[in-house]
């Protein structure tokens, strides 16, 4: 359904991802994971379209992602990217109703349907609260949250999101997963995302794709490539993996340089 094939990205003549391979696996969590710099945004954002590929292409639903037009891989896919921005003193609802406008035309016209599904979107996200203020007057993870209502108002089957827990209290990251989960769950809608929370990319991932080097280090479920190797091959980090009491998923545990044990 969504897949990179040959793929080379870059800044200039700065490659970035290099001749990379991947398959989304359709309905599915599919967590990045990689270090500062490596090039998860950059890999994510060319799956939007946000980033034109130097070598190589993206196919989506069998056509290359190119040839579609903007409003139509708008219905396909919704993108949070990670650093989003509103324009000056829009409204939490008039932003999230933006992401119903791939769905409007001049025959269809903003529908009960489009006002049902922002309304749940906020209801989802917790935002009903602040749907009159303005997104630069929100705290960062309230506004985190109204981007994500806004993607989610989209209603794609694929859902891209940039480190969609950043600003969130642990609270709201588990609430966020969780809906996120949900919507695979239920509605079995293809997530990807990236998060930097290991032991969360763990227990919510069915597919992780570790990053390192312009290419893919190792990709699957979470108990079949996180190692003490990969993590310090990825993230020059020591550490123990152990298992979540929980859910029995990969625990990542580092050892400190500075603080002895
Ligand atoms: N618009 C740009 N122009 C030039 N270089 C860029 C641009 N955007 C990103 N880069 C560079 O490309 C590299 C990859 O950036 P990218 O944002 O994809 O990394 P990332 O893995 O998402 O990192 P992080 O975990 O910090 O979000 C970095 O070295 C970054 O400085
Ligand atoms: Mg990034």
């Amino acid at each position: 359904m969504l897949e990179a094939n040959s793929l080379t990205l870059g800044y200039g003549d700065t490659k970035i991802i290099e001749d990379l391979q991947l398959t989304i696996p359709e309905g599915e969590i599919t967590v990045f994971v990689g270090a500062n710099g490596c090039g998860k945004s950059t890999l994510l954002r060319s799956l939007a379209r946000l980033i034109k590929p130097q070598v190589g292409g993206i196919v989506l639903d069998g056509e290359q992602l190119r040839r579609y037009s903007t409003k139509e891989v708008a219905k396909k896919l919704a993108i949070l990217p990670q650093t989003p921005l509103a324009p000056e003193g829009l409204t939490v609802l008039q932003l999230v109703k933006q992401g119903r406008y791939p769905h409007q035309s001049w025959i269809k016209q903003w529908s009960n349907e489009d006002e049902a599904i922002v309304d749940r979107v906020l209801e989802l996200t917790n935002m009903k609260d602040f749907a009159e203020r303005t997104v630069d007057s929100l705290s960062g993870g309230q506004r985190q949250r109204a981007w994500i209502a806004m993607t989610l108002a989209q209603k794609t089957n694929i859902i891209l999101l940039d480190e969609p827990t950043t600003y969130l209290d642990l609270a709201h990251q588990i609430e966020i997963l969780d809906l996120l989960f949900e919507l695979n769950e239920i509605e079995n809608r293809t997530v990807v995302m990236v998060l930097h929370d290991l032991n969360l990319a763990c227990r919510y991932a069915h597919h992780i794709v570790a990053i390192c080097d312009k290419n893919i280090y190792a990709q699957g479920k979470p108990e079949d490539i996180i190692t003490p190797q990969m993590v310090n091959d990825v993230f020059s980090m020591s550490c123990e993996i152990g298992k979540d009491p929980l859910f029995g998923t990969p625990l990542c545990i580092p050892y400190g340089k500075g603080r002895k044990i």
